[in-house]
């Protein structure tokens, strides 16, 4: 049997302060009702001051190698998948392994909301070579800092906080089974922040004009997102011969709950199998996932044995699923 990736410790950090949807009301032209109905979000998590993308990756990390009871320095290699990065330059892992007293290897990687599910994958690679045994996973996102407060379409979504995932190589029936990513950069244009960048350098003119804030075709995203979900999961559970009715748990990236329901019905997954917790933390997009595991460990719905299966999509456009075994062999 080949080597393949065990997930043996999962980690959150998530920041006391929450916004509710009556914190946005009283900012924008929006209403409770309105978010509910629409989005399924009640609240949100937001970074305070002295936190950021890299403050809550630690913490997450932390969390997750007690989890997997792992020293920092038993890690091989450290992938942060984050939208929101600490600063351009260094990359945001550098900040985590100092804070982490992380030496080995490390980078970030950037795939809008479905890089946790990317970093999973390439972590499964790196332990299927041989060249590490330990594979360190985090999502973090501060989304409320390239969030315009003042932008009602994108404000009530988004909220901050990181989730990780200890990786271990391992060579029984556990693990990643299969999987599938895509990128369709034709849409490269509906989700995203245009300065900044090589092509649009940050100037007093791109502060003035809005451009660092996150923009959003919010309709033209979520008609795309429930297809290309759809579309990666019949793949992985093609890839892996199992079926839908085997699936035993399915985490998907909390972007709206509309989303979620329509992509669990097409596939065939009832809601009862379906993990939401969008509800109490809006779209953490990297960090979505594993912090929706960690409450599925917690309160006892996903335990070892488990057919977990893991989907999402994001700015890009980017998609990607995952079949996982839960728990070690
Ligand atoms: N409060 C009240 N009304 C609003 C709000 C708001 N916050 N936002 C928009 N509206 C209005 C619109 O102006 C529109 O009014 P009109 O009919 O008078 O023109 C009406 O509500 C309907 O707007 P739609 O955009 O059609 O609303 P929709 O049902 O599509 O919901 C939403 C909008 C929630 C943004 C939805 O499209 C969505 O969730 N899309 C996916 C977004 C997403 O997942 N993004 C994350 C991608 S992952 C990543 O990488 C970051």
């Amino acid at each position: 049997m080949s080597t393949r990736a065990e997930i043996t410790g999962i980690g959150v950090a998530l920041p006391d302060a929450r916004r509710t949807n009556a914190d946005l009301e009283a900012r924008v032209d929006t209403s409770d009702a309105w978010i509910r109905e629409r989005t399924g979000i009640r609240e949100r998590r937001v970074a305070a001051p002295d936190e950021s993308t890299a403050t809550l990756a630690i913490d997450a990390g932390i969390a997750a190698l007690k989890d997997a009871r792992i020293a920092p320095e038993d890690v091989d290699l450290l992938i942060v998948a984050t939208a929101t990065p600490e600063q351009p330059i260094p990359h945001t892992g550098a900040f985590v392994a100092e804070g982490m007293g992380i030496r080995c290897g490390s980078f970030d990687l950037a795939a809008g909301c479905s890089g946790f599910l990317y970093s999973l994958v390439v972590g499964n690679s790196m332990l299927g070579t041989g060249t590490a045994q330990r594979v360190l996973v985090i999502g973090a996102e501060t989304l409320t800092r390239v969030i315009d407060p003042d932008d009602r379409a994108t404000c009530i979504l988004f909220g901050d906080g990181a989730g990780a995932a200890v990786l271990e190589a391992g060579n029984g029936d556990r693990g990643l089974l299969a999987w599938d990513l895509g990128t369709d950069g034709s849409a490269a244009e509906i989700l995203g922040i245009r300065a900044g960048g090589s092509r649009r350098p940050a100037s007093a003119e791109t502060v003035a004009s809005g451009e660092h804030w996150l923009h959003m075709a919010g309709q033209e995203v979520f008609r795309r997102a429930v297809r290309a979900v759809v579309s990666s999961i019949t793949t992985t559970l093609e890839r892996s011969d199992s079926s839908a009715h085997e699936v035993d748990w399915f985490v998907p990236h909390q972007a709206n709950a509309r989303i979620i329901d329509a992509a669990a019905q097409r596939v065939g997954i009832p809601p009862e199998r379906c993990v939401q917790n969008i509800e109490r933390y809006g779209n953490t997009s990297a960090a979505s996932i594993p912090i929706a595991i960690r409450e599925a460990l917690d309160d006892g719905r996903v335990s070892p044995g488990d057919l977990v299966l893991l989907a999402g999509f994001g700015a890009g456009m980017t998609w990607g699923s995952a079949l996982v075994r839960w728990g070690r062999s």
